[in-house]
């Protein structure tokens, strides 16, 4: 089979590389051979191997009879809508590392997909390397999934992990970040927790079957967090992890993105660096945890590459997705009951007039104490907070 990869960048020069390299075994396993014919890029690769197989319009990709299948990484909605939408219509198989658009597009473009016998993948869009989306959709559908709760951004797990080992402050830490090729030279995305606000989405939304939008789902970045929380996290024996948390309440799920203070026996306490892990409860099985690397171009590719091998094993009977594009109502966040630790420049005696106190945590930093509360409802904890003159929370950071 003929394939075509659009974006040649650190994902599809990847899928190019596994191909080449792992070229025997995956003819053996896809049950034909895959070969490179195309290669949609806005650059010409002048003296690169690749260069006499690019091209610079999709139609090209689109209108050649010979190609079945086409791999998308270039990221973003647009133009990668238009384009793997036009390789849909064209009968061809695609597969896609693109978050952005599974996240935004995913029930439409799984709809078009069945319309023209074709299948359309994205084990890559969520956790990288790891196979999530095929244990989701495969191994646990014996299982009602209870809880999803994922390190599902490198960028911001590197960072906490180096914020905690090194005792630096948020600028520090993302400067390197981005010097060591980490962190994007806009890291909004990653740091604002967007990105994985899109990746939970997607896991909800094949798990509930139906639209999960991530504008809907309640985001809190790491940029607010600072050495102190560290100092404190060290004293309470916990981890400062970004976590996806995605958890059956009732016929909906309730879901946030959010840093949490993680205890020693959290399952995603030891995940470090830029690694990923996704932890899954499930009725039957009860707990499991998927680890591996998140992103970089050859683990990245590994995902896609199993995509194109089950699509062109499974050429004349193409894949189905169950992800209809009704949209999920998510339950109430401000109903979730979480404990918090606070740093708070009350007294301890107002702090704890004012919270339902559990612990106070005195790290001898001027001017502020830190407290960890009872489970509180969010709702409640907003009120209790709004009461408040203004400047008395100078941070908050929930449990798990
Ligand atoms: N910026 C993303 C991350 C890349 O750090 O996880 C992989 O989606």
């Amino acid at each position: 089979m003929n394939v075509a990869i659009m974006g040649y960048g650190t994902i599809g020069s990847g899928v190019a590389e596994v191909l080449s390299t792992n070229s025997s075994l995956i003819e053996k396993r896809a049950g034909q051979k895959l070969v490179l014919t195309k290669v949609l890029d806005l650059r010409d690769f002048e003296g690169d191997p690749i260069a006499p197989l690019v091209v610079h319009d999709y139609q090209e990709i689109a209108s050649d009879p010979s190609i079945g299948m086409v791999v998308e990484t270039m990221g973003g909605v647009e133009p990668a809508y238009t384009f793997v939408k036009a390789m849909l219509q064209a009968g061809k198989h695609v597969t896609t590392s693109n978050k952005a658009l599974v996240a935004d597009k995913g029930a439409e473009l799984i709809a078009i997909a069945r319309e023209h016998n074709v299948s359309f993948l994205f084990e890559a869009s969520v956790g990288g390397g790891i196979p999530i989306i095929r244990t989701l959709l495969s191994a646990l559908t014996g299982d009602e999934i209870e809880e999803i709760t994922g390190i599902i951004n490198g960028t911001t797990n590197y960072m906490m992990t180096k914020m905690a080992s090194e005792g630096c402050d948020f600028d520090t830490v993302l400067k390197e970040a981005q010097d060591n090729g980490y962190a994007e030279a806009d890291p909004t995305a990653d740091i604002e927790g967007y990105d994985a606000t899109r990746k939970i989405a997607i896991l909800t939304s094949l798990v509930a079957q139906a639209q999960v939008d991530f504008e809907d789902i309640p985001v809190e970045g790491i940029t607010n967090i600072s050495s102190h929380d560290f100092e404190y996290a060290r004293r309470l024996d916990r981890a400062i992890k970004l976590l996806a948390i995605s958890k059956r309440s009732g016929d909906t799920f309730s879901v946030r993105v959010a840093p949490f203070l993680l205890s020693e026996e959290h399952p995603l306490y030891a995940v470090h660096g830029v690694m990923n892990a996704v932890y899954v409860v499930g009725n039957m099985l009860g707990e499991s945890m998927y680890y591996g690397s998140g992103a970089g171009s050859l683990p990245t590719a590994s995902a896609v590459v199993g995509d194109m091998v089950d699509m062109a094993r499974n050429s004349a009977n193409p894949l189905d997705i169950r992800w209809n594009a009704e949209k999920l109502a998510l339950a109430d966040p401000d109903s979730q009951v979480y404990q918090n630790f606070i740093r708070t420049s009350l007294s301890e005696v107002r702090a704890r007039e004012i919270f339902p106190t559990q612990q106070v945590v005195d790290c001898g930093i001027p001017g502020e104490i830190g407290i960890v509360t009872e489970p509180i409802r969010e709702h409640d904890y907003l009120e209790i907070v709004g009461r408040l003159s203004g400047g008395e929370v100078l941070g908050r950071i929930r449990l798990a």
